[in-house]
């Protein structure tokens, strides 16, 4: 927690994630030792790291799929909370991961994926009852979303950028504090992942804290502030971007010469061979 002392207000930022010391295991993988990360209230972050070194793993200790090993020196804090109802979270922290996009059954339409955020499911069910305000607030998401018109089409006929639209739809439908997005634009073209970034790009100048993990340097906006490398496990650099985002960081993180080069708030990286 940090006090921030404005001219004319007392402002208190809140941690939105704070882990200490946590081990993780995935089956008999043991993915993470001693991880700590503290990401505050409105510090957008980003987490690159190379296949397999844990970054979804760490978004779902986030959002409550996954749970450390129990020890009294370890804590993974959401909102300054270490145990949360899981479906009380979910409407405060939006999700979208690749896993959520191959989940829906056939028979789901565009409009029970955004539905479905309300009760943090996968697909609408019967026994969920929707007020008229629910389909209000589905509809404004999808008008916002530019989707509006594909409601009622089959989410699995939809293209791949349509159906990361209608997740971001259902992550933002509760209207979270905060998102965690697990590359969030894989298999978008170049104009969709674009259009993608720019939808990101309001939502964090209206307030909400990103973290997103991406293989993307072009798609880390300049909004995003705070980036964290992860390496086999274990985060070797968290800081600020500028600082982060360097050939040296890059290179020693993918074990591969790389060149980065920053236009206009935006990255790119190259090969320096
Ligand atoms: N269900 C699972 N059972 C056992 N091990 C797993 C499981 N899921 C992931 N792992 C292992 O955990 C480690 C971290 O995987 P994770 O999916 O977090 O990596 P990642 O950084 O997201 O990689 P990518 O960039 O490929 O998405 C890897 O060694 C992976 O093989
Ligand atoms: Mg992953």
């Amino acid at each position: 927690m940090v006090v921030a002392y404005g001219t004319e207000s007392l402002l208190m930022k809140q941690d939105v994630v704070d882990i200490h010391n946590v081990t993780v295991y995935r089956g008999t993988t043991c993915v993470f030792r001693n991880l700590s990360l503290v990401v505050q209230e409105g510090c957008n972050t980003a987490i690159l790291g190379p296949n397999g070194s844990g970054k979804t793993t760490l978004m779902k200790l986030l959002s409550c799929e996954l749970y450390p090993v129990a020890n009294p020196e370890s804590h993974v804090k959401i909102f300054g909370k270490e145990h949360w109802n899981v479906w009380e979270l979910r409407t405060r922290l939006g999700i979208v991961s690749l896993d959520l996009q191959h989940d829906y059954l056939p028979r789901a339409k565009g409009i029970n994926v955004i539905l479905s955020g309300i009760y943090s499911s996968i697909d609408t069910w019967q026994h969920q009852e929707f007020n008229d305000v629910d389909f209000e607030k589905a509809d404004a998401v999808m008008e916002r979303l530019g989707i509006g018109a594909l409601k009622n089409r089959a989410f699995c006929t939809l293209s791949t950028g349509q159906q990361r639209r209608f997740l971001l739809g259902r992550a933002l439908i509760n209207n979270p504090e905060a998102l965690l997005l697990d590359e969030p634009t894989t298999g978008l073209d170049l104009k969709a992942s674009f259009h993608y970034t720019e939808m990101l790009r309001l939502l964090m100048r209206s307030g909400k804290t990103v973290l997103l993990v991406t293989h993307h340097l072009h798609e880390i906006p300049p909004e995003i502030e705070k980036v964290v490398l992860i390496k086999e496990g274990r985060i070797v650099s968290d800081g600020k971007k500028t600082d982060v985002l360097t050939s040296e960081s890059l290179s020693d993180l993918f074990d591969y010469q790389l060149q980065v080069v920053a236009v206009n708030g935006y990255y790119q990286v190259f090969p320096s061979k």
